[in-house]
């Protein structure tokens, strides 16, 4: 990997990792790349300059890619290249040329709501405002290692319904049906506890709050034990706030962090791009 510099950003969660042109990775290099994003969970490539078709190369490498989701105007692609999800706030002739706007997006997990969700998400700033918009990644390795004993106790084994209704940005998924009642909603269960299937750690697989349900329990029993879970893990401690420059590229862990995303200002444009590489196992105990 040459004079590559692996720097930690934070000692929970994520690392920068410098001197490494995301356009010309060599097989030594994506071994070392590949090792820290399983050793960290969250990376950083500052400076890259990538086209979508380089985006789309790079993502490959980790693995084969899912088509973007449909975004909330009923479009999918980017011209072209089905495997771009374009998060924007931008309109062009009335229409968003994006996703999630301007406002917060909460913390989540992506696609946890599907059976087999993607294990890598990679996000590419192309435009960025001059302030807010800031990417929070949350450890969810430490946030099972530093759940109180009893708390850890009383989830042991239980199973989570993930809801495919609404996405972070609140808005409802396309072709689906309001409701705010899990047990009947849209979406997947998995194990509240799982096993990374690369690092073998266990890790809190949380996906998302809205209309979540441990499976089991009475929903009054379920959303106390989820509070309690969610004030545990939006504790600072656990998290790292990323602010963007352009041409930076973030690759995060799908299967031991969650992410959220603070609002900015809808008069300045922001526009990322995104792809995801499926995940190859199913979340597991
Ligand atoms: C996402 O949730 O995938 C987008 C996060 C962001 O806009 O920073």
């Amino acid at each position: 990997m040459g004079d590559t510099v692996l720097e930690l950003v934070r000692n929970t969660v994520g690392a920068e990792v410098r001197g490494v042109d995301l356009r010309r990775v060599d097989p030594a290099e994506f071994a070392a790349v590949h090792r820290a994003w399983v050793d960290h969970s969250v990376l950083l490539f500052r400076d890259q300059s990538l086209t979508d078709d380089d985006l789309i190369r790079f993502s490959r490498r980790f693995g084969d890619l899912d088509l973007a989701p449909i975004q909330e105007t009923g479009r999918r692609f980017v011209e072209g290249h089905p495997e771009i999800y374009v998060v924007s706030n931008v309109v062009v002739n009335g229409e968003p040329i994006g996703s999630l706007g301007a406002g917060e997006a909460v913390w989540h997990t992506d696609m946890s709501y599907l059976e087999d969700p993607p294990k890598a998400s990679m996000l590419y700033a192309l435009e960025v405002p001059p302030s807010g918009g800031d990417t929070w990644f949350c450890d969810m390795y430490a946030a099972l290692e530093s759940l109180p004993a009893e708390l850890r106790r009383r989830i042991e084994g239980l199973g989570l319904k993930h809801d495919g209704t609404y996405n972070s940005g609140g808005y409802v998924r396309q072709g689906v049906a309001a409701t705010d009642d899990p047990r009947n909603s849209p979406g997947a269960v998995h194990p509240v506890v799982c096993t990374h299937p690369e690092s073998g750690r266990k890790v809190l697989y949380l996906g998302r709050r809205r209309n979540a349900w441990l499976v089991g329990l009475d929903l009054a029993d379920s959303e106390a034990l989820l509070d309690a879970l969610w004030t545990h893990v939006e504790r600072p401690e656990l998290s790292w706030a990323h602010h963007w420059r352009v041409g930076d590229l973030v690759l995060w862990d799908n299967r031991c962090t969650m992410h959220r995303r603070d609002p900015f200002d809808a008069a300045s444009r922001r526009v990322m791009h995104r792809t995801q590489v499926k995940g190859e196992a199913r979340p597991a105990a």
